[in-house]
């Protein structure tokens, strides 16, 4: 039997954005927290260098918005960046009170902070190398201690649900349907407000360092119900994930070039220094295209990065996750260089919202990776993802306690109608489909792009959709079929959005058009259903 659940506030992630977000609301509001797996399975656990702020007294507010305006290609919205970056100290703060152990200084005076790529100071706070296990570990224990946040963990929602709101004139968000992994039913979650805090969707592509639930659920979710996203071209591809038959998608953190690693050719030769003059500590997609270019010049299977003149101390205190994994692989990084090549990392774009969070569909708010605030531009500086996961969830929060009190109640929505679809007696179409979409796109749409191979891509993502789209209207869904149906999705707004770019910034590199535009524009689409238009006359 199918369930109905009716809270304050539906939050629909619990990574670091969703759970923030829960956090801040719990002690007026009664929240439930969705998670597509166990509730750690998200990006947040799995990162590794740290977060950015402006900590050091050497260090400015100023000089750390410059720094990401200039990873950003000249596309960061300059007062999304400041507002963000005004609010790192107190995000900062906020996560110590929780009770986050980040790593202290050799003294013990003070905070350790590291550095990475683009940053001009040191204003990275971390864990040692497992910056993303200590905030998650420490968020969930606390979500466990609050009466108000109810969890429902192997739950994924499947589309959004929408009202007419008479005093807007317009649609508002009432809810989701959610597919419970437990019981395979789809059950009714609604709420007067429905936060979208489901990360990213870097398994689009066939390479990535993310985990199984990046699939770009909460985009895919907004677009189908109207709401705009943005800049989807730019998925930031990390150069350095380490290349074994058996290491699965594991990132070799940022933080070890800014402890003086360095990137070298298979014999034994540096070479970052002929792409840009900040050599190894470019910003990401300038040393992600240069080691695919090496690897390309070179028909190389991957390429090195080289920690072994430090000494094994430091690299003991500082990469211990990174030491031991490698170990268990055969590499001693005291001794040895470790085989890396760029994986799909990070999604820049995503749901247009503006400072609260706020979507193009009334009381539905996007946060964390899965929203397009403006901050990353046209490549996200390193370690300014989780800090934008809680500023904007910290701001979320506050919007919604000023709203939510003259927010009218939702109305019951009938249940999921399965009584046309069967259970399907060909899976292997969902499998063939999931490897043929991220192969493509990995190939057609990946680091270095050209007009002829997005054509090819456009062809094949509407044979997919199709196929897709039957597939789901016939047979009973499940995990697989959801994320499927969103990864496509995913892949033709970001073959929409790389084809309406006609020129070279960021992440986004074409050889048809190797040059940057003089005026740098986002690329915005609009769905045919846009949720923000007045739909009927209020009365
Ligand atoms: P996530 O942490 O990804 O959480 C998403 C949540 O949504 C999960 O709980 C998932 O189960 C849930 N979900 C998804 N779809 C659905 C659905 N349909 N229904 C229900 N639930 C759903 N950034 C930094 O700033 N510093 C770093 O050092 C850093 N290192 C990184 C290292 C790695 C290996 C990776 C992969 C990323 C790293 N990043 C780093 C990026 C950063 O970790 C992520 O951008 C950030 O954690 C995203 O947080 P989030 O809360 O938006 O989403
Ligand atoms: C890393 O540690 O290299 C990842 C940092 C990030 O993605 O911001």
């Amino acid at each position: 039997m199918s369930e109905y659940h009716l809270h304050d506030v539906l939050v629909i992630g619990s990574g670091a954005a969703g759970l923030t977000l829960a956090l801040s609301l719990a002690d007026q509001y009664r929240v439930a927290v969705l998670s597509k797996g166990e509730i750690n399975e998200g990006s947040t656990w799995f990162a590794q260098g740290g977060i950015a702020a402006v900590l050091d007294n050497d260090d400015s507010v100023e000089a750390h918005v410059q720094d990401t305006i200039s990873a950003g290609a000249g596309l960061c919205h300059e007062d999304s960046v400041r507002y963000t970056v005004e609010r790192s100290k107190a995000a900062i703060q906020w996560l110590i009170d929780q009770g986050v152990d980040f790593t202290r200084d050799s003294e013990g005076d003070d905070y350790h902070l590291t550095k990475e790529g683009g940053h001009s100071h040191r204003r990275i706070i971390h864990s040692a190398d497992a910056t993303g296990k200590a905030v998650q570990s420490t968020l969930v224990e606390q979500v466990k201690k609050s009466e108000n946040i109810s969890i429902f963990d192997h739950h994924i929602a499947v589309d959004l649900l929408s009202e007419p709101d008479t005093n807007s004139g317009k649609f508002r968000c009432s809810g989701a349907y959610v597919y419970d992994r437990h019981t395979q039913q789809v059950d009714v979650f609604q709420a007067r407000a429905v936060i979208l805090a489901t990360g990213g969707a870097s398994k689009v592509y066939l390479y990535t360092s993310n985990p199984d639930s990046a699939s770009g659920d909460g985009i895919a979710m907004a677009w189908r119900a109207g709401c705009r996203v943005a800049n989807m071209e730019f998925n930031q591809f990390h150069p350095t994930c380490l290349y074994h038959p058996k290491a699965g998608s594991f990132l070799v953190t940022e933080a070890l070039r800014g402890e003086g690693a360095k990137l070298k050719l298979p014999n034994g030769q540096r070479f970052m220094d002929r792409f840009d003059e900040r050599a190894e500590l470019a910003p990401r997609d300038i040393v992600a295209r240069a080691i695919d270019h090496e690897m390309k010049r070179l028909g190389a299977d991957c390429l090195y990065l080289d920690i072994s003149h430090k000494p094994a101390d430091f690299i003991n205190d500082h990469f211990p996750t990174i030491k031991k994994r490698c170990l268990e692989l055969g590499i001693d990084i005291t001794k040895d260089a470790m085989p890396v090549v760029p994986a799909a990392h990070y999604t820049c774009g995503g749901v247009v919202v503006d400072k609260h969070g706020q979507t193009d569909l009334d009381q539905l708010y996007a946060i964390g990776e899965t929203s397009f605030t403006g901050l990353h531009g046209a490549n996200r500086m390193a370690s300014n993802s989780l800090l934008e996961c809680i500023v904007y969830a910290k701001s979320a929060a506050l919007h919604i306690k000023q709203t939510l009190p003259t927010i009218k109640p939702v109305n019951q929505v009938p249940s999921w109608d399965a009584s046309r679809v069967t259970d399907s007696d060909e899976d292997v179409v969902i499998s063939h489909n999931w490897d043929e979409l991220r192969r493509f796109m990995w190939d057609y749409v990946g680091i270095v792009r050209t007009r002829k191979r997005l054509e090819r891509a456009t062809h094949r993502i509407k044979l997919l959709q199709k196929e897709i789209q039957e597939y789901y209207s016939n047979y009973r869904i499940g995990n697989d079929l959801v994320e499927l149906r969103n990864l496509a999705m995913i892949a033709e707004l970001i073959i929409r959005s790389a084809m309406q770019r006609k020129e070279s910034r960021g992440l986004h590199y074409s050889l048809d058009h190797p040059n940057q535009n003089p005026i740098a524009r986002d690329t915005i689409l609009v769905p045919t259903n846009f949720a923000a238009q007045t739909i009927f006359v209020r009365n």
